[in-house]
């Protein structure tokens, strides 16, 4: 892949709200979570892990505690990408909090694009219920929800929302307005 080829792929990827049925293969599952695999982790600790929520009826319990958001009904599966604070915090401390969040962010982030490769869609959603959510799953108490991925065949093309100038975030040396 060149350089440019990189860029179109990063900025060709949408959140996608509505899916075709049918949900996503096993292949398709493997694939996602292999490059997930590969994302950097703070001490290589791998503080993140991941519910797969394909059943009909977790799913809409799922929703619920999402405040109705049907993406993951309409794709039929959904990555719960959670950080878990045991495995970052045995060698961390309480520094391990923040870096479980990154490994399950990043985490996240490697899946939504795995997904993007073999031409399926995400939705990531951050506005949920972590109480809600834990007891769906039946998450241990040091495990953290961080984000909910839906991921299927997505059935509309949005249009880019659009961002703002890149040069708008970056800031030189010391933080100048
Ligand atoms: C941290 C985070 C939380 C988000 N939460 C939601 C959400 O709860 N529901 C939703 O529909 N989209 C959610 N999104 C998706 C954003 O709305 C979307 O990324 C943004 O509008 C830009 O659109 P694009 O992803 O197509 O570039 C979230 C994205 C991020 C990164």
């Amino acid at each position: 892949m060149d350089p440019s080829e990189f860029q179109s792929f990063l900025a060709s990827r949408r959140s996608v709200r509505e899916y075709e049925e049918g949900g996503i293969t096993v292949e398709e599952k493997d694939y996602i979570l292999s490059a997930a695999s590969a994302c950097p982790t703070a001490g290589n600790l791998e503080a993140w892990d991941v519910v797969i929520v394909s059943d009909e009826g977790q799913l809409e319990v799922l929703s619920d505690a999402a405040g109705g958001q049907r993406q993951m009904l309409e794709s039929g599966c959904a990555f719960v990408v959670c950080a878990n604070y045991v495995r970052s915090m045995s060698r961390y401390g309480e520094r391990g909090i923040l870096y479980a969040v990154q490994d399950a962010t990043i985490a996240a982030t490697y899946m939504m694009l795995a997904a993007h490769a073999i031409r399926l869609q995400t939705c990531w959603m951050g506005a949920f219920d972590e109480a809600a959510v834990k007891e769906v799953l039946e998450l241990p108490a040091h495990v953290r929800p961080v984000a909910i991925l839906s991921v299927g065949a997505g059935s509309v093309s949005p249009a880019s929302p659009g961002r703002m100038d890149p040069e708008d975030h970056a800031h030189y040396d010391i933080w100048e307005e």
